[in-house]
């Protein structure tokens, strides 16, 4: 297992927060976040669950570092779009996975988001990435790409820890995350996710969420 490092991190000039340079990261090859492969708990979701997930249609990967994620979407019937800050770890996914349904965008999720709406959100360390100060843009902006009652699944980090205001990644306590996307999305379900890396259990939840109209 590798483990989850803290980060070398530059402290911002304009907020108390910690700013990340994610493309250095990847071009460092200082990434252990990085499974190697699609997370376990989307393959499961895929395999045993596909009732939880629209049957086919566009996904979106906000914060998709590697592809692997997307690739596993594209390969199993959606157009998928990966979208990420870091021009390298496009580079390095693009060498990697190819498909027909499957496509990369180098962008800020809070800026570029793809134009045409989407049907599925697979949420996976990247809203816990952001600074929690831009929670509220994360949420808006998810709301605004998907379609009408589009699905919003994801893993959310509700203990990092560290202090809430540290990271990333950044914590995000349950009850914070319901006050966050109620605004916006009807919860559908949550529960623990069905694995998680050694010592991370509890410690992160499966939710899934649907756009309100
Ligand atoms: C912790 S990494 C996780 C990457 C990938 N989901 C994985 O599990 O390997 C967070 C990713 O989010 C990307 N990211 C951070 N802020 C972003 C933003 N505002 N817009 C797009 N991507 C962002 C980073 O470049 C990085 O690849």
């Amino acid at each position: 297992m590798k483990e989850l490092r803290l980060p070398p991190l530059k402290k911002s000039p304009t907020t108390r927060f910690w700013r990340m340079d994610w493309n250095q990261r990847y071009l460092d090859q200082d990434i252990p976040w990085d499974k190697d492969g699609a997370s376990p708990v989307l393959q499961e979701l895929l395999r045993d669950l596909p009732d939880a997930l629209p049957a086919q249609g566009h996904a979106l990967v906000p914060g998709c570092g590697l592809g692997h994620d997307a690739y596993l979407l594209a390969s199993q019937g959606y157009h998928c779009r990966g979208i990420d800050l870091s021009q390298k770890a496009l580079d390095l996914a693009q060498q990697r996975y190819q498909h027909p349904r499957l496509s990369w965008q180098q962008g800020d999720l809070f800026r570029e988001l793809p134009e045409e709406a989407v049907d599925l959100i697979w949420e996976y360390t990247c809203y816990c990435a952001i600074q929690p100060l831009k929670r509220a843009a994360y949420v808006q902006a998810m709301h605004q790409t998907l379609r009408p009652e589009g699905i919003l699944v994801g893993i959310f980090l509700l203990d990092s820890g560290m202090p809430p205001e540290e990271g990333p990644p950044f914590s995000s306590p349950l009850e914070e995350l319901h006050t966050e996307f109620e605004n916006h999305f009807e919860l559908v379900w949550e529960r623990w996710p069905p694995h998680s890396s050694p010592g991370w259990e509890r410690r992160e939840r499966l939710m899934c969420w649907r756009k309100k109209p």
